[in-house]
């Protein structure tokens, strides 16, 4: 009996010396000491046993039983080991190695001139304002004074929506959402999307972008509207450049100018760019808001006058950064925008 278990301790422990899995070790467990298991049949055995011996091979088998559970615990704790050190090696986190650089993105260049613009008068008192894409015939056209056959009107340059709404041709409506709302004075610019039926070519796309200014109060004349944009183009785009107001025609205001800016690229000498006339032309609309829109929008004419002027912030970012086709500003080509 005593050899009997000194052999089956002995055969299992070398089975447990064998083991590479974990799940082995456990199966090992439950095959000789489970309740069923084949040391523990063993016990039932002991009837063949004599008395005096009865007591010394319980002591054996108990000895033997905590042997084989100790090696047991032990195999189970080199395996836990061996998978931690996995684990950590897995997991650790190489502080050292070179990262590739993660390009953020960046305001677009149209945005980046639209924010400035904004800046700029934000720093001349001037609220900003935000007006819908979608607009009002009403708005964009009739309270702004346009007569009823104005060229602007037409299919062919507007892209109506039905007979009483459109995409707005400029930001002007603005204007009139403002002084509905609001009564003077009013110092407010409005930048956004603008839309007109255009082909696409170096310099027209249907979808642009305007901003547009307007200040009403008592005596407000024609001296306050130019010192406001020479102030304006000398602080933005160098205290070099001089302007040139030409008499134009808007329906909105009356009088009206166009306004020209010293050559960007030669600042007035004359070059080949400018055609030698050192001139930028039509860089601004203005003028004196027309008396018929401030009564429009509720405003006493006779008490208030104001001024109006409107830009293109494609032509300002394409003359800033020396871009000679739209096209670049709405194509979205990285190799373009990464530049800004
Ligand atoms: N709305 C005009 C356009 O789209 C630009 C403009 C001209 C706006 C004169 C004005 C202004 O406020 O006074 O061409």
């Amino acid at each position: 009996m005593k050899e009997l278990i000194i052999d089956l301790k002995n055969q299992i422990l070398q089975e447990i010396k064998d083991v590479k899995e974990k799940d082995k070790i456990e199966d090992i467990k439950v095959k000789y000491l489970g309740k069923k298991g084949k040391f523990t049949s063993i016990l039932r055995n002991m009837s063949s046993v004599s008395k005096e011996e009865r007591p010394k091979i319980g002591e054996l088998i108990n000895i033997s039983k905590n042997e084989i559970e100790e090696k047991i615990n032990e195999k189970i704790e080199i395996f836990n080991k061996i998978e931690l050190e996995e684990r950590i090696k897995r997991e650790t986190i190489d502080v050292t190695i070179n990262k590739k650089i993660v390009n953020i993105g960046h305001r677009h260049p149209l945005n980046q001139v639209k924010e400035e613009l904004e800046n700029f008068f934000v720093s001349m008192g001037f609220s900003v304002v935000d007006g819908p894409e979608i607009e009002t015939v009403e708005n964009n056209f009739n309270k702004l004074n346009s007569p009823l056959d104005h060229p602007s009107r037409e299919m062919s340059d507007t892209f109506y929506i039905d007979k009483d709404l459109l995409l707005r041709t400029h930001t002007s409506p603005v204007q009139i959402r403002t002084m509905m709302s609001t009564k003077p004075p009013i110092k407010m610019v409005s930048a956004g999307r603008t839309f007109r039926f255009d082909e696409v070519d170096d310099t027209h796309s249907p979808m642009f972008h305007q901003i547009e200014g307007l200040v009403v109060d008592e005596n407000i004349n024609m001296s306050n509207l130019i010192d406001t944009l020479n102030t304006f183009i000398k602080e933005f785009f160098g205290k070099d450049m001089k302007t040139r107001y030409r008499p134009h025609y808007f329906p909105f205001t009356e009088p009206s100018a166009e306004v020209d800016v010293s050559c960007f690229n030669c600042k007035g000498k004359g070059c080949n760019v400018c055609n030698g006339t050192g001139w930028s032309m039509e860089l601004l609309g203005c003028g004196m808001v027309h008396p018929n829109v401030l009564e429009a929008c509720g405003i006493d004419s006779k008490k208030y006058s104001g001024f109006a002027f409107g830009m293109g912030i494609d032509r300002i970012t394409m003359v800033k950064h020396k871009i000679n086709n739209i096209r670049l500003l709405y194509d979205n080509d990285k190799r373009f925008l990464e530049q800004f």
